[in-house]
């Protein structure tokens, strides 16, 4: 698959780290994204490598969910090129099958990806025309330089590759376990405990859920406005309705069906202190990126006052938060399900394709590929499905330009071997 060659150069830096020349795409990441990748570009018969900084693929699957996470859309939409989902997996696979099934897609496509290695830089070198990407790997307390020159980089990092953990006033004198959602496993060592979640997206709704079911006592922060939608109506995936109503109509039409169905499955939720913000969710998460909430059991609890809903926090004290109506809670623990971001600005130096928050500038479907043979895959904003577009059209791309390539070094082989021959 991958084809080494030493450079020399006599750029000074060279010589202090391991230089290797691949043959092919270099991919940033063994997340779906990155595997999706490396498994079409095998298709088209293009070598490739993959770099990874965890030491196993899918690290924020396995080394940074919640124990009872289930995928929340249907599995046929999470599936990622070429290798459907077993077919006894349930509609929404759990976290446990949906990493057997990427460990599984790996071996399938032999994808095989460096891991521990973190790519510090990455730079496109004008006068070479070439990628230029700067990695530190660590394997036990050894610690190696390496720059891998290419000629097409893909970016296959994530949107949620960096924890956001905002700087609440007086968290430092709280006393009490502050933790990030991504090191939340499960409720059991919480049980009679009160806990503070903060923020109610997916995490912060699942997580505050699972709490209740350990009989701990959650209170969640809903800071500003919320779209929450039942995973299902009358049977049928709530996700998939909107893909399929999308199809037909604009989309302010859609938004104010799905919220018509969703007054019919929950009802009013704002009583329960979860204002909708005044935009749709769809068109939200079009033009925001923020995803709606889909139930799978949260907003009972929140009904039944297992969990409470409060407002924004104004500070932190020893042992206590006070929010923002000026209530005071006593607390244990708090948990900050306050999202992610992504990190490319802090790597890759680059600034015409790429914003500034680490997304493409274009938006779907415009935002797979860049100048200079820069590519992102992953940044859609539409979770695992939006991941396999970008593949396909990334390997596509790089396979025409390899395959003509190659047909066209045959040629000039074979030209040069008859003239060769003719000459004796
Ligand atoms: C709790 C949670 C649940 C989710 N559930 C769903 C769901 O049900 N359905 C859905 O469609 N989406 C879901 N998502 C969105 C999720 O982002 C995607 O499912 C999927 O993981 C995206 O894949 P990815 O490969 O783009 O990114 P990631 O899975 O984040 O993979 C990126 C990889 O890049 C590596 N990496 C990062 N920086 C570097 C670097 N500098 N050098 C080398 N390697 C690097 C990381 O270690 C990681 O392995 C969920 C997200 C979260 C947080
Ligand atoms: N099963 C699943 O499929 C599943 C489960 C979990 C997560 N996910 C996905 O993973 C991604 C991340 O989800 P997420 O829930 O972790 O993050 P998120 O959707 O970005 O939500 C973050 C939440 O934190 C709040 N917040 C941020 N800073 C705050 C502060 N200082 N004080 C109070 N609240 C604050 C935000 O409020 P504002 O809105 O006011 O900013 C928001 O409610 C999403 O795509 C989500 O769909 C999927």
């Amino acid at each position: 698959m991958e084809n080494f060659y030493r450079l020399v150069d006599h750029d000074q830096d060279f010589h202090n780290r391991r230089c290797i020349w691949v043959n092919g795409p270099v991919i940033v990441g063994a997340g779906p994204s990155g595997l999706a990748t490396a498994a079409c570009l095998r298709e088209q018969g293009v070598p490739y490598v993959v770099l990874e900084k965890a030491d196993c693929i899918a690290s924020l699957w396995q080394k940074r969910t919640y124990d009872r996470l289930k995928l929340h859309l249907p599995k046929q939409f999470c599936q990622l090129p070429n290798l459907p989902f077993p077919k006894d997996f349930p509609e929404y696979p759990s976290k446990k099958q949906f990493i057997e099934y990427l460990e599984s897609y790996a071996r399938r496509f032999e994808i095989s990806p460096k891991f521990n290695e973190c790519v510090q830089t990455a730079r496109y070198d004008e006068t070479s025309g070439l990628w230029r990407v700067k990695t530190v790997s660590t394997i036990g307390s050894s610690r190696t330089e390496i720059e891998y020159i290419c000629r097409w980089l893909v970016v296959a990092t994530g949107e949620n590759a960096e924890c956001v953990t905002p700087d609440i006033e007086g968290l430092a004198e709280f006393g009490g376990e502050v933790i990030h959602a991504c090191d939340y496993k499960s409720g059991e060592k919480y049980k009679g405990k009160k806990v503070l979640v903060v923020g109610c997206g997916n995490s912060g709704m699942e997580l505050s859920l699972d709490l209740c079911n350990y009989n701990a006592d959650p209170s969640i922060v809903v800071r500003s406005s919320v779209h929450v939608l039942p995973r299902e109506i009358l049977g049928k995936s709530t996700f998939e309705l909107a893909v399929l109503m999308m199809a037909w109509l604009p989309i302010w039409l859609v938004d104010k069906l799905l919220l018509f169905l969703a007054w019919l499955a929950l009802g009013n939720i704002e009583k329960f202190g979860l204002k909708r913000p005044s935009m749709g969710p769809m068109q939200l998460k079009s033009t925001h990126g923020k995803t709606p909430v889909l139930d799978v059991g949260a907003l009972a609890k929140i009904r039944s006052g297992d969990i409470k809903v409060v407002p924004g926090i104004k500070r932190f004290a020893k042992g206590q938060v006070e929010l923002e109506n000026g209530e005071k809670l006593d607390i244990d623990s708090v948990v900050l399900a306050t999202g992610y971001r992504s990190n490319v600005p802090y790597w890759l130096q680059e600034t015409d394709f790429f914003s500034k928050n680490g997304f493409p500038k274009a938006t779907f479907p415009n935002g797979w590929k860049g100048n200079t043979g820069l590519f992102a895959v992953g940044f859609t904003r539409r979770g695992l499905s939006g991941a396999s577009s970008d593949a396909m059209r990334i390997a596509q791309d790089i396979g025409n330009v390899w395959k003509d390539e190659t047909k066209q070094k045959k040629q000039r082989t074979t030209a040069c071997h008859r003239r060769c021959i003719s000459q004796f």
